[in-house]
Order: C-alpha cells, then structure tokens, then sequence
C-alpha cells in the first residue's frame, strides 16, 4: 500500500531547469517512478541529453526549450505538453537565475528585472496556467524550488534572496486558493547543494569553509539528495499536505 502512493506511474510532469543541477536530478528520478517527464530550460541540447539519458534507462521524456522569463514561451510550454499528453499532473518550478553577486548598492535595474522575472514572474504565470488544467480536473501538485537565502539572506545575493521569499509566499498564496479545488503547491528550500549555479560559492574556499562550519552535518548537498522530497511532495504520499516549504540545508538553520 504505502509503496503504490510513492509511485508516480503515468503522470505528466514538468520541471523547469530539467537540464542539469536540481532540476536533471529530479526529471530523473521522476521518470524512474514511472512519470513521463516534460523537461524545460533554454537549451535544447542540453535537454536532448537528459532525454536520451532518461529513455536510456527506460523512462519517457519530453523537450521543450523555455525561457522563464519569456511569457509566450511559458504558454507554449504548457501547450506542448498538453498537446502530446492531454494533461499535466506535476509542475516543479526548479529553473531560476542570478546573474550578479554584489551588495545591494551596485545592483542595476537589468540584473534586478532579470533576476524577478524569471524567478518570480515566470514561476507565477506557469503557475497560474498550469493550475488551470490541474484545477479542471481537480488533482495536481506544484513544487517550487526555493532556498534557504528566502529565510535568512545570503550576503552579495540580496536580490536572488528577495525573490526567493516571493517564492515561498506564491507557495502558500496558490495552495491557500486551489486546496479546495484538489491541487497542493508546496515548496523544496535546498541549503548549499554542489551544483553549476552555486560555484561563485563553493568555488571560494574561504566562502565554502564558512559554509561548512555553519553544516552540521558538515558537507554540501548533491543534487541527488533532493529528489526523495521531490518525490513525496508529487505523490500520493503527501496527500494530505499543502502551503509548506521543506529546508534541505544539513541542519544549517538550527546552528545559524
Ligand atoms: N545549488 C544550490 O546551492 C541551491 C541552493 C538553494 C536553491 N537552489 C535553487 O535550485 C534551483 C536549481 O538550481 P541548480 O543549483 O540546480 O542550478 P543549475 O545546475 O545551474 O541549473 C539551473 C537550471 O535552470 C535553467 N535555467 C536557468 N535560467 C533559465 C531561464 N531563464 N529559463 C529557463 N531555464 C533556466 C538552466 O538551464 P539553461 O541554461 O538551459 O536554461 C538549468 O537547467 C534554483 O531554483 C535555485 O535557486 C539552488
């Protein structure tokens, strides 16, 4: 019984920034519990290899280069995937940027556009209009990938900081509005996982010792080490369970 309500045979998933870090780890761990799997970010290429990987071993996979932060890219997203599976039954929202790492004062109006659009915006309208098919039929769960820097800032990422908070408030705003209609929206908040998007932290030794040393279990997450919440946040398994944001940080929080 409880091994069927982990499974996630047959369902339709989509995850954003599906081509590498996070978002490859789950779309892979995904399509081995049986979802199809819609992978989404701006280069084909990379995709196709997470495709071919993924139907490597079995699975089923679906690409579909998206720009976050593109508006009619996201509506195509979503028509794709209707299109070839008829519906969607998961949506994780992992694909985000930061292109600066400064204080606040040198922050440009480019860089702060950019960061909010593609983590907040383009989260909210892919959302929103995945939501509407989930809310039809009265099923579906939404996994945002937040961070830890939504609780407490990252020094030099205050604005990829701020977005992320947005992000754990969008979480709860959607699954206050669609539990009564059968869809859950809850997020994922990863502490330091080692992944392309987090070198300007772990590439800086004094920066990573810092880190470290606030761990308690004293290491950096894999991006493998998010999937088994990933997961249960998409299945049966959590049924009962909506509006919350889960920390996978190795305990820094408890030692901050
Ligand atoms: N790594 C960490 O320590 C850490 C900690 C806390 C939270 N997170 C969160 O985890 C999530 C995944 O990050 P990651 O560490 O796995 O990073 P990553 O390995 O750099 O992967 C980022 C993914 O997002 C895609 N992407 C970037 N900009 C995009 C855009 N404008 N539109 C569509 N896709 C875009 C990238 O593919 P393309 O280049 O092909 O677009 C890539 O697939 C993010 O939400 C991040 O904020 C990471």
């Amino acid at each position: 019984m409880y091994r069927e309500q982990f499974s996630l045979e047959g369902k339709v998933a989509i995850v954003t920034g599906g081509s590498r870090g996070i978002g490859q780890a789950i779309a892979e761990g995904y399509a081995e519990m049986g979802a199809k799997v819609v992978l989404a970010s701006r280069k084909a290429e990379a995709l196709e290899q997470v495709k071919a990987k993924i139907e490597a071993s079995g699975g089923e996979a679906l690409v579909i280069p998206t720009h976050m932060g593109d508006m009619d890219g996201i509506r195509r997203l979503v028509e794709g995937t209707m299109d070839k599976y008829g519906t969607i039954d998961i949506l994780v929202n992992n694909a985000a940027t930061n292109p600066i790492f400064c204080g606040t004062a040198e922050v440009e109006e480019a860089a702060y556009d950019k960061i909010m659009d593609v983590n907040v915006k383009g989260v909210f309208f892919l959302t929103q209009q995945v939501g509407k098919v989930m809310c039809d039929k009265g099923s579906g769960s939404v996994i945002n990938v937040s961070s830890e820097a939504a609780f407490c800032p990252t020094p030099f990422l205050g604005v990829y900081s701020m977005s992320k908070a947005a992000v754990n408030m969008l979480t709860k705003v959607f699954a206050q509005e669609w539990g009564p209609k059968g869809v859950r929206v809850n997020a994922i908040a990863p502490g330091l996982v080692k992944t392309h998007f987090s070198q300007a932290l772990w590439g800086n030794e004094a920066i990573l010792q810092a880190a470290l040393n606030s761990i308690p279990l004293g290491r950096m997450a894999e991006p493998e080490e998010m999937v088994g919440l990933a997961i249960f946040l998409a299945s049966d398994a959590s049924r009962y369970m909506t509006g919350q944001v889960i920390l996978i940080d190795g305990g820094r929080e408890i030692s901050a």
